[in-house]
């Protein structure tokens, strides 16, 4: 069999770590990597020297397509260029696996959706956190009908103060950017419901606000490399200090000004930290979900309820059993995934199982355990990649996604973004129009 030659576009910590490096190692026997583009060479050269490979590198994606005539490309760049690349590829009639978002807008996404319909090309979007097995048996729990009809679901998401401050010291910080945490992240949290319940979102309602992060606290400096309050601030990022973020970003901002340490109190920050969102999806379900991000501890709890009880799941993460102040610290302390329940009671050994329980109506409880699995999300990326480059994986649970499911998870964060500005319900399939 002959391999599939893949491009990348955007040389992203994300493309270089999850894609590049695989392509060139574990799936090296079905796929070759034959080229790079990203508007900045340094960080493509960088790239190369890291994976230890002379992979051609562009700052033009036609001349990379001409050149290169690539089977798949893989995009990987800042979330508000996603379908520049997505479709110029499509009208090469080219495969794409995009990163989460699919893209940022209902414009954006009208656009990729009606390109795809012209092409002979195929749009895949890489949900890894479906591909987890703990995340995978709550589809599995559903399908069965545990739950019987759902009705509704209270689904809460928990960005720590070292994850959750990251997206304020970078490009994700701006809407025009991102589109803020309800697309960036909560893309991920509405394509799981989605999945998990097999219907679309209707209707969104939403609140938003900035709490924490931006304009909440003086601003000593643009970026923390020269900010005079670095010794107190428990946001200060070392840029300088950490070998791999100097080198794949401060000494490549030269050529496109991607500054990765700006203050997370800097009054440019547009998107909201604080966030909840009303959903009614298709069959009526009705949903109540938030997000935060600036909470001492990383996880997530969703409960879904039914004709035949309540499905309680989650994941418990990152919690500091003692008080640190210092960034570069915590980033390190919290790799480890604590309980914090049990940290309370004095236990602080990692967790290696989750819990899902199934509360019948009328009394009792059933407890499914998983063991946690290894690699990145859960698990996910890695089961994700398989999925991707090797042939014939069998789906039978429909864990491969795409543009279709694109939109309607970032469609769902776009509703509540326009909710937000003018505090009116959204319909979602009225964006699509
Ligand atoms: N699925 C996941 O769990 C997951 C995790 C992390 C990141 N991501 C996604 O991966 C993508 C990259 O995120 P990151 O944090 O690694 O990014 P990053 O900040 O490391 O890099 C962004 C890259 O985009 C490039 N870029 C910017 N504008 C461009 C343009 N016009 N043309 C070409 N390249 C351009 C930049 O030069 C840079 O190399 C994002 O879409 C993000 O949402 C997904």
């Amino acid at each position: 069999m002959e391999k599939k030659r893949y491009c990348l576009v955007g040389v992203s910590s994300r493309g270089q770590s999850m894609f590049a490096k695989s392509l060139l190692n574990e799936y090296s026997d079905v796929a070759d990597l034959v080229g790079f583009c990203d508007i900045n060479r340094t960080r493509m050269e960088t790239a190369c020297r890291w994976l230890k490979r002379d992979i051609p590198c562009y700052t033009d994606f036609d001349k990379m397509i001409a050149e290169q005539n690539p089977d798949v490309i893989i995009v990987t760049t800042k979330d508000s260029v996603h379908h520049q690349y997505i479709i110029r590829a499509l009208e090469y009639d080219k495969d794409v696996i995009t990163e989460k978002p699919m893209t940022i807008d209902e414009v954006k996404c009208k656009a990729i959706l009606e390109t795809e319909k012209k092409s002979k090309g195929k749009l895949v979007v890489t949900f890894n956190y479906r591909y987890a097995p703990y995340i995978t048996k709550v589809k599995e729990l559903l399908k069965e009908g545990i739950v019987g009809d759902i009705y509704s679901v209270e689904f809460n998401w928990y960005l720590d103060t070292v994850h959750g401050a990251s997206y304020y010291h970078r490009w994700n910080a701006q809407m025009a950017n991102s589109g803020g945490l309800l697309v960036h992240k909560a893309t991920h949290h509405f394509d799981m419901v989605n999945w998990w319940l097999d219907q679309e979102p209707e209707e969104v309602f939403a609140f938003g606000s900035r709490k924490f992060y931006g304009d909440n606290r003086y601003t000593p400096s643009e970026r923390c490399l020269v900010c005079s309050k670095a010794s107190e601030c428990e946001f200060y990022l070392d840029i300088k200090g950490q070998t791999g973020t100097k080198e794949y970003y401060l000494d490549a901002e030269f050529e496109d000004g991607y500054i990765r340490d700006r203050c997370v109190f800097s009054p440019t920050i547009d998107i909201y930290d604080t966030m909840t969102v009303a959903v009614k999806y298709e069959k009526g379900v009705q949903m109540a979900y938030t997000l935060s991000s600036y909470v001492p501890f990383e996880g997530w709890q969703v409960a879904i309820n039914g004709s035949k009880g309540r499905l309680e799941a989650g994941q418990l993460d990152s919690f500091l059993p003692e008080e640190n102040r210092n960034f570069a610290e915590r980033t390190e302390l919290r790799r480890k995934s604590i309980d914090r329940f049990k940290a309370a009671k004095g236990d602080i050994t990692p967790i290696t199982s989750d819990d899902i329980s199934f509360y019948p109506l009328f009394g009792g409880v059933q407890t499914y355990t998983i063991e946690r699995a290894s690699g990145g999300h859960g698990g996910g990326d890695v089961r994700l990649k398989d999925m991707l480059f090797r042939e014939n994986i069998p789906d039978p649970l429909g864990h491969s996604a795409g543009s279709r499911a694109g939109a309607m998870s970032i469609l769902t964060g776009v509703a509540a973004n326009k909710s937000i500005v003018t505090k009116k319900m959204v319909n979602v399939k009225d964006l699509l129009k």
